[in-house]
């Protein structure tokens, strides 16, 4: 899912007090790229360290360990990664004994090739494999390169109390499915973080209560294709169950129905639908529960039948639309974002007037715009021809993002005149006089100080907007 959507991308670790009280004795620097998944990944990996007798630091130079998490995506997210990596060998310079770490997606695609490409690295460690990081930094203090890449069909760290790094204390991540099975034929994903599994709802729940109960007050719950959440028991894939067994599993509408009754004033919120797999079972009971938040994140890629087709998406643009069609009418007043690529192999001029003519047809409040990168090892690289040119690709991107700009002012517009209940992240970024949150639809709303509170919710009219923000007044 998205690559530095919903997060600062220069998000960095705090340091963080261990259970005891103590702070540990070893620092840790902890680096995130990409997705909402590799930030709560981060957030493990802190935990397991902690444990180990690491705090985390935001001053790179008095770090022991540097760890990277990184991005396999796109080409300019791993040439970001190398591009840092310069930085740290600088500082390992001054600093000898600073063991350097690449984790996440780009560690888990490059492996042992890794450690011939760039001198300076000490750890490759895959997505799965974070347990091993204590041993793994043992082995690369004695001198030894060290590697852990094997992906594993089971693990879920489900069992581990995540430390929130970087957090609000209002909103927080939780991890509802790992890996992904779809196989789209320009994506990554499938060979960086292996196949799906679904992590066990009870502690799915009972993370939603913990981060209740310590204060915060909205969640959102993460899966490449949260749609696809199955558990039945033992993490059976779903293909293999009975009908019986199927009965008396969960799933994503179960889920999200579930974690909505943890408490009305926590607010619920999920990412990333699958437009082959989103259910109406899932959009009532969005419907239904005012704490689930009426929005939707639903990638199209694609406005063309043929090339969704040849992207592997599982659905035409008639299916999308209908999807949207459902959307709309179950839930009225929901926010709707997606991601484009353009640009995909073999895409013509007119497939890509579809893509802006569907655009036209949902008015999307948001979108994430990409032209296509050719990925190693996937289904594109291997069976199609990456032969649009490059100026193309951008010429296209820049008339997808012209369009959705328009729209995105279009949706802010259409919610002034309303009043929303908007959950208080904190200060607005421009003016110490201004609060600023978001209201169901998540559109970030500011509003005059007084004496509000972070992590409380208030009403606001809505009187006027810029391009992206609108700005009201607290009503009772
Ligand atoms: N699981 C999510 C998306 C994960 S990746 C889903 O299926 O919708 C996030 C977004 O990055 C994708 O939706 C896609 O728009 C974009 N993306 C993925 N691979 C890409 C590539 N090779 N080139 C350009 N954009 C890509
Ligand atoms: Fe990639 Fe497709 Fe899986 Fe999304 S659903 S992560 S785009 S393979
Ligand atoms: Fe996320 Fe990037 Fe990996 S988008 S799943 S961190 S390739």
């Amino acid at each position: 899912m998205f690559e530095n959507k919903t997060i600062d991308e220069n998000r960095q670790g705090e340091a963080i007090v261990l259970e005891d009280g103590n702070v540990g004795s070893k620092k840790l620097f902890l680096e995130s790229y990409g997705c909402a998944m590799n930030f709560s990944d981060s957030e493990i990996v802190a935990s397991i360290l902690a444990k180990d007798g690491y705090s985390t630091t935001n001053v790179l130079e008095e770090a022991d360990v540097v760890l990277v998490n990184t991005c396999a995506i796109r080409d300019n997210a791993e040439q970001r990664v190398r591009q840092r990596l310069k930085d740290f060998k600088k500082l390992k310079k001054n600093n000898p004994d600073m063991l350097v770490g690449v984790l996440g997606c780009m560690a888990e695609r490059l492996k042992t090739k890794f450690l011939e490409e760039e001198q300076i690295v000490d750890m490759v460690v895959g997505p799965d494999s974070y347990r091993d990081l204590p041993n793994l930094l043992s082995q690369a203090e004695e001198g030894h390169r060290a590697v852990n890449v094997l992906l594993s069909k089971e693990e879920t760290y489900s069992d581990i109390a995540p430390v929130r790094l970087s957090s609000n204390g209002v909103s927080a991540f939780i991890s509802i499915t790992r890996g992904c099975d779809n196989m789209c034929s320009f994506c990554v994903v499938p060979f960086t973080r292996g196949r799906e599994r679904s992590r066990d709802p009870k502690s799915i729940v009972a993370e939603a209560r913990d981060l209740f109960e310590k204060g915060y007050r909205e969640i959102t719950l993460l899966g490449q294709n949260v749609d696809s959440y199955l558990w039945s028991g033992g993490g059976l894939k779903k293909e293999i169950l009975t009908e019986e067994q199927k009965a008396a599993s969960v799933n994503f509408a179960q889920l999200l129905e579930m974690v909505a009754l943890v408490h009305p004033d926590l607010r619920v919120r999920f990412s990333t639908s699958h437009p082959k797999d989103m259910t109406d079972e899932v959009l009532h009971v969005i419907a239904k529960y005012e704490n689930v938040c009426k929005y939707v994140h639903l990638p199209v890629q694609s406005g063309s039948s043929r090339v969704l087709e040849i992207m592997n998406r599982g659905y035409d643009r008639e299916w999308y639309l209908n999807r949207i069609a459902a959307i709309k009418s179950i839930i009225p007043d929901c926010g709707i974002s997606t991601d484009v690529i353009t640009g995909f192999c073999s895409e013509t001029e007119e497939e890509h007037q579809e893509t802006i003519s569907l655009m036209q047809d949902v008015v999307y409040d948001f979108a994430y715009m990409f032209f296509y990168s050719e990925r190693p090892k996937t289904l594109a690289e291997r069976k199609y021809e990456d032969n649009i040119p490059e100026e193309v690709k951008k010429c296209r991107l820049a008339e997808v993002i012209d369009v959705q700009r328009e729209h995105s002012a279009i949706r802010i517009k259409g919610m002034v005149g309303k009043t929303y209940r908007v959950l208080v992240e904190g200060i607005s970024k421009k003016s110490d006089e201004m609060m600023m949150g978001r209201n169901s639809q998540n559109a970030v709303v500011v509003f005059p100080k007084e004496n509000h509170k972070k992590g409380t919710y208030v009403n606001v009219f809505v009187d006027e907007c810029t391009s992206t923000t609108l700005i009201g007044k607290v009503v009772v």
